[in-house]
């Protein structure tokens, strides 16, 4: 007697086929898995013995249960099988006849026969339509978010029960009924109307949040870096249609899903004691790490110094790729990383170096070698370095409000929408991801221009990369004025943004 069931693996972001075949011969009774399950699976025996028994079925006894999930070299771990399973073995040994050639079946199964929410259920109902199939079963709390995905029949499960009536066509469960999804702003709490003085500052956020430029902020404690840092996403594009699903993919797989569907881009900010693991992802099953829970949206690296040094290292690739590979027992994942990077530092390990009234107690050694830690290849990643003075008391005491975000945002969205018109047709969005050919394509510079950025190159010695982002940064400062060449003062802009840095 055998029976098959779809369901899927996640690999990194995907979905790949998985079938559930069940078969049951007369023998001693035996419950056996087979197919590179992990424990996790292992433990659904159990699991499934007691639900079937709860439910009311017959547990196959005087039977060798043999479940086979192909493919075999195919890793799969996780509870989202405990559903398939159960459900052919209950078919099997009550003899009820199933049809399950057109649907995908997942959920974990309580003792009690009733199914439980699981992660990644977005990423399975993609999998589905792409390959064809017209129907998925999932747990009733993820109902919703398999219903993103549109022209798929979804079918709530709340117990082992209702999903047996329903494939034995005894009783069919009701179909989720799509709903409008509210874009019901959920304001930032942070606005920068409320953050007085830190003009130039200001200034270097909207020009990040608008070609996705990374950003240093360095300044002596206190002066507003974190502030300044929180206070981005209030100026941020809410994602597209197309981001939403797919961010909201990351963070369904990642078990993080409290929404059906994420429309704000994300805004990470892991602590110094983060592992590089945590930040950049890992695990025997890869789960995707900070940097792709940032995708799309903002990665705060606050005081950035303090980071190990091996996982600032190991954010430069992904930083520069917008995407990062983990290696996995058998090969690699990939997981999507194109974020804004903003990171803040004090100006040495006292944090007041750069005050004038020479408060520093630091040793100079100390100092270069406070500085020293993100000099090279990952200072060169930072197309923005800005320096945030402390504002003076009486601007701070002032009850004037400065510009709100909403007016701040209305620019970057303007600026944001001359990138996409001048990426229709590519894979790009934001200045900040043009490659070679792009930066011969769109920042051309005349005459003048040329003869200020050999100056000076001259003498602040660019790498060919610094070099690149120079131009990036002044192609979105051009957006931003709305221009469609790039200008001298557009140019001579971006070239403040660099001073800091090129000097180190
Ligand atoms: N420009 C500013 N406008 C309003 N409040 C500020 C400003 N700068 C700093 N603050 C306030 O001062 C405190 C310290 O700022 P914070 O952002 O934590 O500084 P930093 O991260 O540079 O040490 C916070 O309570 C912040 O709200
Ligand atoms: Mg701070
Ligand atoms: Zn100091």
């Amino acid at each position: 007697m055998f029976v098959k069931l779809n369901s899927a693996a996640l690999v990194g972001l995907e979905g790949e086929p998985v079938e559930v075949e069940v078969d049951l011969q007369r023998g001693q009774t035996a419950f056996t898995i087979v197919g590179l399950a992990d424990t996790s699976i292992k433990e659904a025996r159990d699991r499934i013995y007691s639900a079937l028994k709860n439910s009311g079925y017959t547990y196959p006894f005087n039977f060798r249960i043999l479940v086979n999930l192909a493919p075999a070299d195919l890793a799969k771990e996780g509870p989202a099988y405990d559903l398939p399973m159960a459900a052919g073995i209950a078919a099997l040994g009550n003899k009820i006849t199933i049809s399950t050639s057109e649907s995908l079946v997942a959920g974990e199964l309580g003792l009690d026969g009733s199914v439980r929410h699981i992660a990644g259920v977005l990423p399975l109902a993609l999998f589905a339509r792409r390959h064809g199939l017209r129907e998925i079963f999932v747990p009733a709390n993820d109902a919703a978010e398999a219903a993103l995905v549109p022209e798929l029949h979804v079918y709530p499960v709340r117990t082992l029960v209702e999903l047996l009536d329903h494939l034995s066509g005894k009783t069919r469960i009701a179909p989720y009924v799509r709903q409008e999804i509210p874009l019901a702003k959920i304001l930032p709490e942070m606005d920068f109307a409320l953050v007085k003085g830190q003009e130039f500052a200001k200034r270097a956020l909207e020009i990040a949040a608008s070609g996705g430029h990374n950003i240093l902020l360095n300044g002596p404690p206190g002066s507003g870096k974190t502030l300044l840092a929180r206070s981005l996403p209030s100026i941020l594009p809410s994602l597209s249609p197309d981001e939403a699903l797919e961010v909201t993919k990351i963070y369904s797989i990642a078990g993080l899903l409290t929404d059906a569907l994420i429309t704000e881009r994300p805004f990470r900010a892991p602590h110094h004691t983060a592992s590089s693991a945590a930040l950049i992802g890992g695990g025997r099953i890869p789960r995707p790490g900070e940097i792709t829970l940032a995708h799309r949206g903002v990665l705060f690296l606050d005081e950035f110094p303090e980071f190990p040094r091996t996982v600032i290292e190991a954010l430069r690739q992904p930083l520069e790729d917008g995407s990062v590979t983990v290696a996995r027992a058998h090969g690699s994942t990939r997981f999507p990383s194109q974020v804004l990077l903003i990171a803040s530092q004090n100006p040495c390990p006292c944090g007041f170096a750069s005050d004038p009234d020479g408060r520093c107690v630091c040793a100079p050694a100390h100092i270069t070698r406070y500085q020293k830690k993100l000099s090279g290849p990952l200072l060169d990643r930072i197309d923005l370095h800005v320096e945030v003075p402390r504002v003076k008391f009486d601007k701070l005491a002032s009850n004037e409000l400065a510009e709100a975000s909403s007016a701040i945002r209305g620019r970057v969205a303007a600026a944001r929408a001359r990138q996409t018109q001048r990426f229709t047709g590519s894979a790009l969005c934001t200045n900040s991801e043009m490659g070679n050919t792009e930066i011969k394509k769109f920042c051309r510079l005349d005459n003048a221009s040329l003869e200020l950025l050999r100056a000076a190159s001259e003498r602040l010695r660019f790498s060919a990369r610094g070099f690149n982002r120079i131009l990036k940064v002044s192609r979105t400062i051009a957006d931003l004025a709305n221009s469609t060449e790039i200008q001298l003062e557009h140019l001579a802009e971006a070239l403040q943004f660099r001073l800091r840095g090129e000097t180190n």
